[in-house]
């Protein structure tokens, strides 16, 4: 695994191999602390947008696992603007072991990729949210066992989460739901590629503008924001939209009884989902949140260690 782009680049044995890490290290911190394998290493962080679990759970990970993390704000590198990506990554290369960037254009993350020296990592594009992905499977499978054959539906918008997750799913043999309102679906590219995998996994696709059809019989249900960082001239438009694709009570009895609730965070409490849900009994929203820590170890490990 050179760089960490997409879940699409990875087989299912790839996907196992960073939840296996990401596992074995959250064993090891557990039991009193994780061996410095990345003693020395530095990862450069150059975030375009803000962040709390990715540049957090990044930074940390660092830390537990021995080596250190640059983190480089929007003001600073200015992606693209002060000099190209591709000096960026040029530049960068030398001096890090390894690079997470979140950016707006998902070409930037590809751009850095194509002329850095060091492993790529993809902490968030307009297009995809691998990262989030990997911890949120890593919680599915702590939750509920081996994802094969479980329901997953999502609601809400065909954002960048939504694709991460109908790749991961559809990778992994898990069958994937989304439930969005006209005119916010998936991006056809990504739903092509989805629908690929799912055959040669044997998972099943369902896209609906029917919350309720969506959710029908779930083992998950996940929501994520309305109007992601970048799209906040459209707050209002997608206001008046999304609001029958909310995760509430009356939705979530048309799932399992023993479904989980997910969201990726940060969430606008009282728009995509409600207080009594994020806080009730089904919901698994901060133990999702801090497997990002353990899931990004597990990237880590695998792009730049010896494991
Ligand atoms: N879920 C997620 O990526 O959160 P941040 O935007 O806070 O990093
Ligand atoms: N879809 C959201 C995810 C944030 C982690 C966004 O891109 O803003």
């Amino acid at each position: 695994m050179e760089h960490f782009i997409s879940i699409a680049d990875l087989s299912a044995e790839e996907i196992w191999q960073l939840l296996n890490q990401a596992k074995a290290l959250k064993d090891e911190w557990r039991e009193g602390g994780n061996e410095p394998i990345l003693k020395g290493k530095v990862l450069g962080m150059v975030f375009q947008k803000p962040s709390l679990r990715t540049r957090v759970s990044f930074d940390v990970a660092m830390l537990h696992l021995g080596g250190h993390a640059l983190y480089l704000s929007p003001n600073e590198i200015r992606l693209g603007q002060r000099e190209s990506v591709a000096d960026v990554a040029r530049v960068l290369s030398r001096y890090v072991d390894g690079i997470m960037a979140r950016v707006f254009a998902h070409d930037h993350i590809l751009q850095l990729a194509e002329h850095s020296r060091v492993p790529v990592i993809n902490g968030l594009s307009d297009y995809n949210h691998p990262c989030q992905a990997i911890a949120d499977v890593f919680t599915i499978w702590e939750k509920r066992g081996d994802p094969k054959g479980l329901k997953l539906a999502y609601v809400g918008d065909g954002n960048n989460v939504a694709v991460s997750l109908l790749f991961a799913a559809t990778k992994l043999g898990m069958h994937f739901a989304i439930g969005n309102p006209p005119g916010y679906d998936l991006p056809a590219d990504a739903l092509a590629l989805g629908q690929r995998f799912a055959q040669e996994s044997g998972s099943q696709i369902l896209t609906t503008h029917d919350p309720v059809e969506a959710v029908t019989n779930a083992d998950v249900v996940y929501t994520d924001t309305w109007t992601s960082m970048g799209q906040e001239e459209e707050q209002a438009k997608r206001a008046a939209v999304f609001p029958p694709y909310q995760v509430n009570s009356s939705l979530l009895t048309h799932a399992r009884p023993d479904a989980i609730v997910m969201h990726c965070l940060p969430a606008h409490r009282g728009q995509e989902i409600t207080d009594e849900v994020a806080d009730g009994p089904q919901s698994v929203l901060f133990d999702q949140a801090e497997n990002r820590l353990h899931a990004q170890k597990g990237i880590l490990a695998v792009l730049m260690g010896t494991r």
